[in-house]
C-alpha cells in the first residue's frame, strides 16, 4: 500500500546539487570499479593536513577538548584570526567580529541569512562558485548574475555591477580569487567596484577562500581594508580548507561589522552551535606554529603553480581550446566553444570515451567552458591533458 505523503518543502523542491560534486562523485565511482580516470574535478588540494596541525588536534582530543566551546569559537583562536588579519592586511579588528564556522560555505551561507530577506537581490558574478545561488535562493533572496568571459580575464567592471543594481539589492558578491576561473582582482579594481556598492549602500559578501593560493607575484586583497565605508559594509569569509588541506575539517571563518558578526553568530547558534572543539585547536596551531606552518604552505604553493604553467601550456596547444593563465586557486577555465558542442555534452564525452573527468563551464554560470583542477598530481595532468588533445582532435 502507497501512501501519499505531502510535499517536501519549497526550499527542498527548489535546491539543486552541486554539479562539482557530482562529476567528482562520478570519477570516483569509476576509479572504484578499476577504470583509470584522471580526474580534474577535485575542489580540493591533494596533499594532506601538516602534521603539527594534526598534532595539535589530537593533543586537545586528549587533553578532554571535547565539549561545546563559545558558538563563534574558542577565544584564543578567534584572536588569533584577529592577529592575522592584522599582520597580514593592517587590519584592526576585535574577537567578537570574528564567527567560526563548520566549513567556509555555512559562513557564506550565515552571512546571506544574516543579511537577505525575501524579495532582496544578490548580485552574483559570473563564472560563479556553484553553492552561491542556492544559498541566496535559500535565504528567501533571488540571485542576479552578472557575466564576465573570458574577453576581461572573468573580471566584473564597475559598470557591469552598476548596471545589476535595482532598488531591491540588498548584497553583492565578490570572490577573489574565484572559483571557478583563478581570477585575481588587483586592489585597484576591486576598490572601484566596492564603490559602487558604497553608492548602493550595499553589502558586500567577500569570499576570501583561496587568498593564499595566488601567483606570479599578485597580492591577495582583503576588501574590508579598502576603506572604511568597505570595512562597516564587508562581511569576509575565509578559511582553513583549501590553505592548509583542511577541507574534511570543516572550520571557515568570518569577520563581519559587530552587529552583523553577532547576528551571524545567534543563527548559528540555532543550527549547529560550534565547530567541533578539538579540531578549532589544530586551526589554532595552524596560525600559531606559523613557520611549520609556512613551510607546508610553501610547498603546497610550488606544486599547484608548476602544474598551472605546465596545465595553461599544455591546453593552449591543443588546437580550439583557449585559456586565461589565471593568477589564484587551482582552476583553470579554458574555453572550449570552438568544438560546436555543448559544455555538458562535451565533459560527458570526454568522461566515457577518454575517462577524463572535467566540470562543465554551465554549472558555474558560463557555457562554453570547463573547469579543470590542478589539485592533482603531475603525472595525472600530463597524461590527462593527453587525453583531452585526443578526444579535441577527433571532434
Ligand atoms: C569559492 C569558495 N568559497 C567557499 C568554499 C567553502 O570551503 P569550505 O566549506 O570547504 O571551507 C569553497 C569550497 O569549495 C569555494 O570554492
Amino acid at each position: 500500500m502507497s501512501t501519499l505523503l505531502p510535499s517536501l518543502s519549497t526550499w527542498a523542491r527548489n535546491i539543486s546539487p552541486s554539479p562539482t560534486l557530482a562529476v567528482d562523485a562520478k570519477a570516483k565511482a569509476m576509479q572504484a570499479a578499476g577504470e583509470d580516470v584522471c580526474s580534474f574535478a577535485a575542489g580540493e588540494p591533494d596533499f594532506d593536513t601538516p602534521e603539527h596541525i594534526k598534532d595539535a588536534c589530537i593533543a586537545a582530543l586528549k587533553a578532554g577538548k571535547t565539549k561545546y566551546s563559545p558558538t563563534a569559537g574558542i577565544e584564543p583562536l578567534r584572536q588569533a584570526i584577529v592577529d592575522r588579519y592584522a599582520a597580514e592586511y593592517g587590519l584592526k579588528a576585535a574577537p567578537a567580529q570574528v564567527v567560526v564556522s563548520p566549513g567556509g560555505k555555512f559562513n557564506c551561507y550565515l552571512g546571506l541569512l544574516a543579511t537577505c530577506s525575501p524579495g532582496d537581490e544578490v548580485i552574483v558574478p559570473a563564472p560563479y562558485w556553484v553553492s552561491y545561488p542556492e544559498m541566496v535562493k535559500l535565504a528567501g533572496a533571488t540571485p542576479k548574475f552578472v557575466l564576465a568571459d573570458d574577453r576581461t580575464a572573468f573580471r566584473l567592471t564597475p559598470a557591469m555591477v552598476e548596471a545589476a543594481v535595482t532598488p531591491k539589492t540588498k548584497v553583492l558578491i565578490l570572490n577573489s580569487p574565484s572559483n571557478p576561473t583563478g581570477a585575481v582582482y588587483s586592489r585597484a579594481e576591486l576598490a572601484e567596484i566596492v564603490a559602487v556598492a558604497v553608492k548602493h549602500n550595499l553589502y558586500i559578501l567577500s569570499d576570501e577562500m583561496y587568498e593564499h593560493l595566488i601567483y606570479d607575484g599578485a597580492k591577495p586583497t582583503c576588501v574590508a581594508t579598502l576603506s572604511k565605508e568597505a570595512e562597516a559594509r564587508t562581511i569576509v569569509v575565509a578559511g582553513f580548507s583549501k590553505t592548509y588541506a583542511m577541507t574534511g575539517w570543516r572550520i571557515g571563518t568570518t569577520l563581519a561589522p559587530l552587529a552583523i558578526a553577532k547576528a551571524i553568530t545567534e543563527l548559528q547558534s540555532q543550527m549547529t552551535s560550534n565547530v567541533a572543539t578539538f579540531g578549532q585547536f589544530g586551526a589554532l596551531a595552524a596560525l600559531k606554529e606559523k613557520e611549520k606552518t609556512a613551510a607546508s604552505v610553501k610547498t603546497m604553493l610550488g606544486a599547484f603553480d608548476r602544474r598551472r604553467k605546465n596545465l595553461h601550456a599544455e591546453l593552449n596547444r591543443i588546437k580550439g581550446v583557449s585559456c586565461v593563465l589565471a593568477q589564484g586557486a587551482f582552476y583553470l577555465f579554458p574555453n572550449i566553444s570552438s568544438f560546436g558542442l555543448s559544455d555538458v555534452e562535451f565533459c560527458s564525452r570526454l568522461l566515457d570515451s577518454e575517462k577524463v573527468a572535467a566540470v562543465p563551464g554551465s554549472a558555474f554560470g558560463a557555457e562554453g567552458y570547463v573547469r579543470l583542477s590542478y589539485a592533482t598530481s603531475d603525472e595525472i595532468i600530463a597524461k590527462g591533458v593527453g587525453r583531452l588533445a585526443k578526444f579535441c582532435g577527433s571532434l
